[in-house]
């Protein structure tokens, strides 16, 4: 077997310490941690130390072009992606960037330019529900084609709690672009309508969201609804459903015991994403890793990242302008078909 990737972790925060930690404590084949970077010199430092590893870094081009690094895993800020995608391509060194792709559309679009320019895929980007057992298996039961077209799309997100009121952009673009990418994914299909509404924080500025509502159509007629709530308080929860012409799928991720006790009948629900979703942050990597090495890439793509924030845009446009809005067709470049 090849030696394994060695891999620079950029932003080693909430996100970026639990793929440090899958890369640190060997649960990706094939690929190691190598090195990190973050401006937090504290945070840095631990993670480096907890994963004994000596390569630490304040800069981002220290990272990127450190001959003993193979691969980068980008966890920084939102707004840095498409900026650190960009140095990584141009350096010569595939990236696995945690989602959005970017925060505007422009941006996007520079990294989908400058990587069909180089002519073969170098990103992967975070969209872990493809990594989802639930997920893939509610895709898999429809893809059987045993219940017919697929008619609506259906999504629940909710977080357990956020201390700050979030703004509509934020919700959208943070938040609900995993399952816009979810909508494109499971459904085969392009959205080219979008109308959204939000109900505010309790007492904080309209431009707020505490719950956020999308209804999209597909190029197909199909439909779609998104609900995402920023604080429901009870737990963390993201389930899926697609109806079709002949039944309804829908993912059933709460896994625990049913107890009845008292009178009463629970199940215990995660308190929040890392629990949700930690096989899936790990089989992501698994999966990339292994396409470094057979040079044969997988999983969402950068133009996967550039539809959704195609998307992201026209739902925080509609909501803004209470007016629903349509997204042009796009053709997709041949490099991603
Ligand atoms: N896929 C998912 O389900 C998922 C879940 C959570 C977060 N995320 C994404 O992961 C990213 C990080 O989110 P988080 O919740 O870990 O945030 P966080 O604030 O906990 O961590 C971000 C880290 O980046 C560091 N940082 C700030 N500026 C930097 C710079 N210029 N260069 C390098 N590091 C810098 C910060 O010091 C911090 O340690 C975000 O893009 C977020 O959207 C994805």
């Amino acid at each position: 077997m090849d030696a394994p990737i060695r891999v620079g972790v950029i932003g080693v925060g909430t996100m970026g310490g639990h793929h440090a930690g899958n890369l640190g404590y060997g649960q990706v084949s094939g690929a190691t941690l190598q090195a990190v970077m973050d401006l937090d010199g504290e945070l840095r430092a631990a993670v480096a130390r907890r994963h004994g590893v000596d390569l630490q870094f304040d800069q981002t081009r220290d990272i990127i072009g450190h001959p003993e690094v193979d691969a980068l895993l980008v966890a920084a800020p939102d707004g840095l992606h498409a900026k650190l995608a960009i140095e990584c391509l141009e350096a010569g060194k595939p990236v696995f960037l945690e989602k959005p792709l970017a925060t505007t559309v422009p941006d996007a679009e520079r990294v989908v330019e400058l990587e069909t320019g180089i002519g073969h895929r170098m990103i992967q980007v975070g969209f872990m529900r493809e990594f989802d057992r639930a997920h893939v298996e509610v895709k898999a039961e429809v893809d059987t084609g045993h219940h017919g077209r697929r008619l609506l799309f259906r999504n629940v997100h909710r977080n357990a709690h956020h201390p700050d009121a979030r703004t509509i952009e934020d919700v959208v673009t943070n938040s609900m672009v995993h399952d816009i990418h979810s909508a494109r994914w499971m459904m085969e299909d392009e959205i080219v309508e979008v109308y959204g509404q939000a109900v505010p924080d309790a007492g904080q500025d309209p431009g707020t969201a505490q719950l956020c509502l999308l209804q999209v159509r597909f190029r197909n007629g199909a439909l779609g609804l998104l609900e995402f709530n920023t604080k429901a308080g009870y737990g963390y929860e993201v389930d899926v459903e697609i109806s079709c012409e002949d039944g309804v799928i829908t993912s059933h991720t709460v896994g625990t015991p049913v107890v009845r006790t008292r009178e009463t009948l629970r199940q215990a629900i995660a308190p929040e994403y890392t629990g949700r979703f930690g096989t899936a942050y790990q089989d992501e990597l698994v999966a990339w890793a292994a396409s470094l090495e057979a040079e044969k890439p997988t999983g969402p793509s950068a133009w996967d990242g550039y539809m959704a924030m195609v998307v992201v845009e026209a739902c925080i446009e509609s909501v803004k302008t209470g007016q629903p809005i349509s997204i042009p067709e796009f053709e997709i470049p041949s490099l991603y078909r």
